[in-house]
């Protein structure tokens, strides 16, 4: 079975099942600063799935997501994992539950796709202090004749699901709840035991050896966690369910490795191809080459999606990962003996993958042109890098840096060739260096090396809990005519649309910076309450009032007595102290009678 038949076969079932096939989002997602990338497809749903909002397609929806997991490039390389990938997902907002969602799916397996019952395993969540064992959902399990020695319960870490994972990690207003998943057992025989310290010892579905591969997974969103750090019930109970299109693909046609699988096939065929005109490399001879093989296609399917979606190769952060994507590719394939002029020839076979879909339609000029433009940036001084880099027998932080600035070698490969060395390289120092270096990139004050990547999503909070204190001076100095009319926030900057008709005199800008300042440096804590919004107009809150809100309200309040009232999603700092220095960069107009401002935080 192809890919393409069988993700029309998916959607097609839950069609006939009353749900509505939804366009699919681009992996970068507008006005969602929560995250970089789109990694799963309830992502878009969020605010219906919370029960703010009715979609308009209605409470059965269902399509198949490409997705990025940024987190998951080290993982790639076994037989199973890939940073980019489709999942096939099917939603009910309040509408269905348990009982239908685990019938429906265990029908498609066992009948739309023929799985064997015996090859099939599932999981179900045990129960934590807060949320009961869910006893339902092994009902309903064993209902379906799904022998009790293929039921295993598990605890949050592995059967709850929410964006940050478990319960505890979960910060307020992230929804969740506990997880059911499907695995599929490729077999003890196949040897992937081998290597494992499991062998000879019980394996079981989440055993990391690689015999049984996670083909689905439902949740039952149906818990918001709360400003105290409890949980409380949705108004609505859910269902969340995605399964990745590729290792469905692999098990139907019998095949442990996705590698192997139409997607990425005709991908790890040319990347041979290429390589084998001087040399004599063969994917499946050697493990630890075929694992580099798996990197690079893997690698240049996810960056053909990237520049698809507008990422190009920056020193920005989705533009970074881009880049690491790419010279982590080059500096792989080169060390199979592949030149790296060539490998921008392997777009044309993530292009050919999906002629079928409407996915890389009208791409295709864009995707070459981005790649093999980075790829000669790249060229000009990948020899010389790795050559300063075998010349050294200790990789500092200052030597990565110089890798970085003078030869383009992104941090996170620097330390992974070092690892291949048995060294480690001290993130901290490689900071002090950029910082030093800090004209280099406005990045950098952003924070974007300060405590790796997962400040960004710091940075950005910072700039929501600005934009109000920004608001609030734009009222104080210009007068109560002022309301927000638009609002845009990276980790690197805020963009502020306010009705205002005349240009800012520079006395009024210093103004506003000035007292925007002055409540950063009182330290001024930052406090949530939800109301009805009759009450937060009565209180003087501020903010968009308008239907998105519903009836219930966030009101974030800055100081005691209040600077700020604004009604708003977060989220933001605890206290102002946390920001740093705010300077307003641009202003000008946005159109009839809208003023535009950029501000950044620089210190
Ligand atoms: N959102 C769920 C997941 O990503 C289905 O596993």
């Amino acid at each position: 079975m192809t890919s393409d038949e069988l993700r029309e076969r998916y959607i097609k079932f839950f069609v006939e099942r009353g749900h509505v096939q939804i366009p699919s989002a681009p992996l970068v997602l507008e006005n969602d600063p929560s995250t970089l990338f789109t990694s799963s497809g309830m992502q878009p749903l969020v605010p219906y799935l919370k029960g703010e909002q009715e979609h308009p397609a209605g409470r059965r929806l269902t399509n198949s997501q490409p997705c990025f997991r940024a987190e998951d490039i080290e993982e790639v390389g076994d037989n199973r994992h890939t940073t980019f990938f489709e999942m096939l997902g099917n939603w009910s907002l309040g509408d269905y539950f348990k009982k239908e969602q685990l019938t429906w799916f265990w029908e498609f397996l066992t009948k739309e796709l023929n799985l064997p019952k015996e090859k099939l395993y599932v999981s179900v969540f045990e129960g934590t202090d807060q949320v009961s064992r869910d006893n339902e959902t092994c009902e309903i399990w064993e209902s379906l004749a799904v022998s009790k020695d293929h039921i295993y319960f598990y605890g949050a870490e592995k059967n709850w699901w929410s964006r940050s994972g478990p319960p505890e990690n979960m910060v307020p207003g992230d929804i969740g709840g506990p997880d059911s998943e499907v695995f599929y057992d490729l077999g003890a025989e196949l040897g992937l035991h081998e290597n494992s310290h499991w062998k000879g010892k019980d394996c079981h579905p989440n055993c990391e050896c690689g015999r049984f591969v996670e083909i689905g997974n439902s949740v039952f969103i149906s818990y918001k966690k709360k400003e105290d750090g409890s949980l409380e019930e949705l108004p609505q109970k859910n269902v969340d369910f995605g399964g990745g299109l590729e290792r469905l693909v692999a098990v139907v046609n019998n095949q442990p490795d996705v590698f192997k699988t139409d997607l990425l096939w005709p991908i790890v065929e040319a990347i041979c191809a290429e390589l084998s005109i001087d040399t004599e490399i063969e994917y499946g001879k050697d493990q630890t080459t075929d694992q580099v093989i798996r990197v690079i296609a893997d690698h240049m399917r996810a960056a053909v999606f990237l520049v698809r979606d507008g990422v190009t190769p920056s020193n920005k952060i989705q533009g970074y990962l881009l880049r690491r994507l790419i010279r982590r590719s080059a500096v792989k394939f080169t060390s199979l003996g592949g030149m790296l002029g060539m490998l921008n020839k392997m777009t044309a076979p993530v292009l050919n993958a999906y002629d079928n879909t409407d996915y890389l339609q009208k791409s295709e000029g864009k995707v070459q042109k981005v790649i093999y433009d980075e790829l000669e940036r790249f060229r000009i001084t990948l020899d010389q890098g790795l050559e300063e880099f075998n010349k050294r027998k200790h990789i500092d932080g200052k030597i990565a840096f110089d890798l970085y600035q003078t030869y383009g070698f992104p941090l996170e490969l620097t330390e992974e060739l070092a690892r291949d060395r048995g060294l480690k390289i001290n993130r901290r120092e490689f900071s002090k260096e950029f910082e030093k270096h800090k004209e280099l990139s406005r990045t950098a004050s952003a924070g974007m090396f300060r405590g790796g990547l997962a400040s960004t999503g710091e940075a950005e909070t910072k700039y929501h809990t600005v934009t109000h204190l920004l608001h609030q001076a734009l009222r104080e100095v210009l007068g109560n005519h002022v309301i927000q009319k638009g609002s845009n926030i990276t980790f690197e900057r805020l963009r502020f649309d306010f009705s205002h008709s005349e240009k800012l005199a520079k006395e009024e800008i210093r103004k506003v910076e000035d007292l925007v300042n002055e409540q950063i440096e009182k330290g001024l804590s930052v406090s949530c309450e939800e109301m009805d919004k009759e009450e937060a107009l009565k209180g003087g809150a501020i903010g968009a009032f308008g239907e998105r809100y519903g009836d219930r309200v966030k009101v974030y309040t800055i100081g005691e007595p209040p600077f700020s009232r604004e009604v708003c999603g977060g989220p933001h700092v605890l206290n102002t102290s946390e920001i740093g220095r705010v300077t307003i960069r641009k202003e000008g107009s946005a159109g009839a009678g809208v003023r535009r401002i950029y501000a950044i935080i620089d210190g």
